[in-house]
């Protein structure tokens, strides 16, 4: 449900609503939230770049809001909950600025977050660079509140590489010793992004896939748990969170997406909306489809500059 009053949002939340959404500042919100009230926080903020969103284009007053809203997000966070800031890079005339630092910088002030993992999110689509090498990581800041916090490994378990590995020595000589249920996925993870031809696409201009939350909600809360995005955008996070049996509290300012969230939320409650399973490697080119296959000319252009 849509609330214009955080009061009302948080209300409606802690009630046992599934999915809200407060349309509005994030401040507001936060500030009507009882401590230790959230489970888990997964965001991605405004990289103050001049999209329509943003209400600057430095970095500065990027780091003066994380240094204002890391001692809120860590207020309504419970002991043992999660807080997960996803960002990439800030770019001007040419120089890049990893934003994660900046984020560290305002989150590792507050004396009761630990950091736990720097996850790199790989994907493959975006803008060609021609004076360095193209954009293709951002980073996920994977914080706990003390050290007694949810982890629940099994729930995200990958494929082994080589099932078929056995000890070689010790008293577990020739027998498997790999886990059957898969292993850790590692701090690197491989999701799509969203772009034009992604079946998650809607018309935000940088949504999760909804993957990306869905595999930090499985590993970092259990079910029925309150999930926090005060910067919630198409609320792909409260998507990932309706899946995953958790609850979902969203803030987010303009309208229109804040409108989008409960559109995407009704279409997936009828079984409408189109979801990636967070599952699924990158698919490799369909070399059916034209656009997978070289043209003659690019043959001959990779003979002539791969040469050694
Ligand atoms: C990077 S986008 C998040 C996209 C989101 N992860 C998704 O999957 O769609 C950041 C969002 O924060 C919203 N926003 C900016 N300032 C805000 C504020 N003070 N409070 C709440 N939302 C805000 C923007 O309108 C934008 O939709």
């Amino acid at each position: 449900m849509l609330k214009l009053s955080p009061t009302a949002a948080v209300r409606a939340s802690l009630k046992g609503e599934r999915f809200v959404v407060f349309q509005g500042d994030c401040r507001q919100l936060l500030a009507a939230l009882p401590a230790d009230s959230v489970s888990l926080i997964v965001s991605s903020p405004p990289y103050f770049m001049g999209k329509e969103y943003d209400r600057s284009d430095k970095h500065e007053d990027f780091a003066k809001e994380h240094r204002e809203l890391a001692p809120l997000l860590t207020r309504v966070l419970r002991p043992g909950g999660s807080l997960c800031w996803q960002i990439g890079m800030h770019v001007a005339s040419g120089t890049v600025i990893p934003l994660d630092y900046l984020a560290y910088a305002a989150f590792s002030i507050e004396p009761t977050l630990v950091l736990r993992n720097r996850i790199i999110w790989h994907f493959e689509h975006g803008f060609h660079a021609r004076n360095r090498f193209s954009g293709r990581h951002e980073t996920i800041l994977w914080f706990t509140k003390g050290d007694d916090y949810t982890f629940n490994l099994d729930a995200v378990r990958v494929p082994q590489k080589y099932p078929g590995k056995r000890h070689y020595k010790g008293p577990k000589r020739g027998q498997f010793s790999g886990n059957p249920a898969g292993k850790n996925p590692g701090d690197m993870w491989s999701v799509p992004n969203v772009k034009s031809k992604h079946r998650e696409k809607t018309n935000h201009p940088c949504q999760f896939p909804i993957g990306l939350p869905q595999r930090l909600i499985r590993a970092l809360t259990n079910s029925g748990d309150l999930v926090l995005d005060p910067f919630a955008g198409s609320s792909s996070t409260g998507i990932a969170a309706a899946i995953e049996d958790r609850r979902f509290l969203g803030c987010e300012i303009e309208s229109k997406y804040a409108k989008l969230s409960i559109e995407r939320y009704k279409n997936w409650r009828a079984g409408q909306l189109p979801v990636r399973d967070w599952r699924l490697a990158a698919a490799a080119p369909d070399q059916r489809q034209s656009v997978a296959r070289k043209p003659d000319h690019f043959w001959n252009a990779e003979t002539r500059y791969h040469k050694s």
